[in-house]
């Protein structure tokens, strides 16, 4: 196995050449670990899941098994577009669990911000155990670990935690991007193929909209923000601010104001516009959206999300207000 220093002579992977040959390198190195075994990976549709999962598929094809949770807070189209490119397009052994249910039943009532997270973790890690120990022959387990996960943590990634799986399931580490910085995996990516918006995607945490459905979940204020926030990426998309803010998204808060639509008072929560700008995510400085922008946003939101009668946009850095509400 690779040790966990990236060497200094490694030259930075920018181009589709330098990532062609990195692939090349890699088939070769994961073919001779792996032999005729089985590999096990938790493919979330993030970027680093999404690149191990597309360079395994290369190397040793169907011996790969995907597992990929929905755990019901994904963004709109993200576990259809994982069934899409890794299911039907590179005819990967991918297993789809819909958890959307089990999730949401287990955190209905709860509102404090840091039990929903562990619930969510938690809930996760039971589910891909579940899936693991109904799977026979599998010796290995990937992991989309990135060499900044290496060098700011221990080095596993939470949401994969090889920890948590069930006693007795002995596995080996593959980690074929480990020593690469996020813009190498990105480079690695395109070259494989996946789609750029996969590829570019925007980062996302672990506990999806559960962290911007504020306060306690329920299923129609759920809906309403994914809802929002499709519509939101859209117009991000149309106006090309989809290729430079860093992360945007909406948070639909727990309560209620007046409105009034086609002449009837009607009572709705208000979709809040985060838009951000960061080198670390340690600090960040707020996206200057065109007016008009914000007024088409605005216009489709409030009239085609049920439940939404005003649109906010939040105008707060970090500090002092963190990116994410919750
Ligand atoms: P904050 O809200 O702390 O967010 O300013 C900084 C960055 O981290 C992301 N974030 C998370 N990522 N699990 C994750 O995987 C989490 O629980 C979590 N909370 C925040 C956030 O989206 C932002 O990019």
């Amino acid at each position: 196995m690779q040790n966990n220093v990236r060497p200094e002579s490694m030259e930075r992977i920018t181009t589709k050449a330098l990532a062609d040959a990195f692939i090349e390198e890699q088939i070769a190195e994961l073919r001779a670990q792996i032999g005729d075994k089985k590999v096990l990976l938790a493919l979330s549709g993030g970027v680093d899941s999404s690149v191990v999962a597309a360079l395994l598929i290369k190397a040793v094809g169907r011996q790969l098994v995907c597992v990929h949770v929905n755990h019901g807070l994904m963004r709109k189209g993200e576990s259809e577009q994982v069934i899409e490119v890794f299911g039907k397009e590179l005819d990967a052994n991918l297993i789809y669990v819909d958890a959307t249910d089990r999730f949401l039943d287990l955190l209905a009532g709860v509102e404090e911000p840091e039990r929903k997270r562990k619930i969510i973790g938690g809930e996760f890690i039971k589910v891909f155990d579940e899936e693991a120990s109904k799977l026979e022959g599998i010796s290995f387990l990937a992991q989309g670990t990135i060499y900044p996960d290496i060098l700011e943590s221990d080095g596993v990634k939470a949401h994969h935690n090889v920890g948590g799986l069930p006693e007795g399931m002995q596995f080996e580490l593959v980690e074929p991007v480990k020593l690469l910085y996020k813009d190498e995996v990105r480079v690695v990516g395109e070259a494989l193929g996946l789609p750029h918006a996969m590829v570019y995607r925007q980062p996302f945490p672990g506990p999806g909209l559960g962290v911007r459905c504020l306060g306690a979940i329920t299923r129609d204020r759920l809906h309403a923000l994914r809802e929002a926030d499709a519509i939101l990426r859209a117009e991000f998309d149309n106006c090309g601010l989809a290729e430079s803010v860093w992360q945007y998204f909406i948070a639909v808060p727990d309560f209620k104001s007046v409105g009034v639509k086609d002449g009837k008072r009607y009572e709705g929560w208000p979709a809040i516009i985060r838009a951000v700008n960061t080198r670390d995510a340690m600090s960040a400085t707020i996206e200057e959206i065109p007016y008009d922008v914000l007024h088409k946003i605005t216009d489709r939101i409030t009239n085609e999300v049920p439940g939404i009668n005003r649109v906010l946009y939040d105008l707060t850095p970090k500090p002092i207000g963190t990116i994410e509400w919750e």
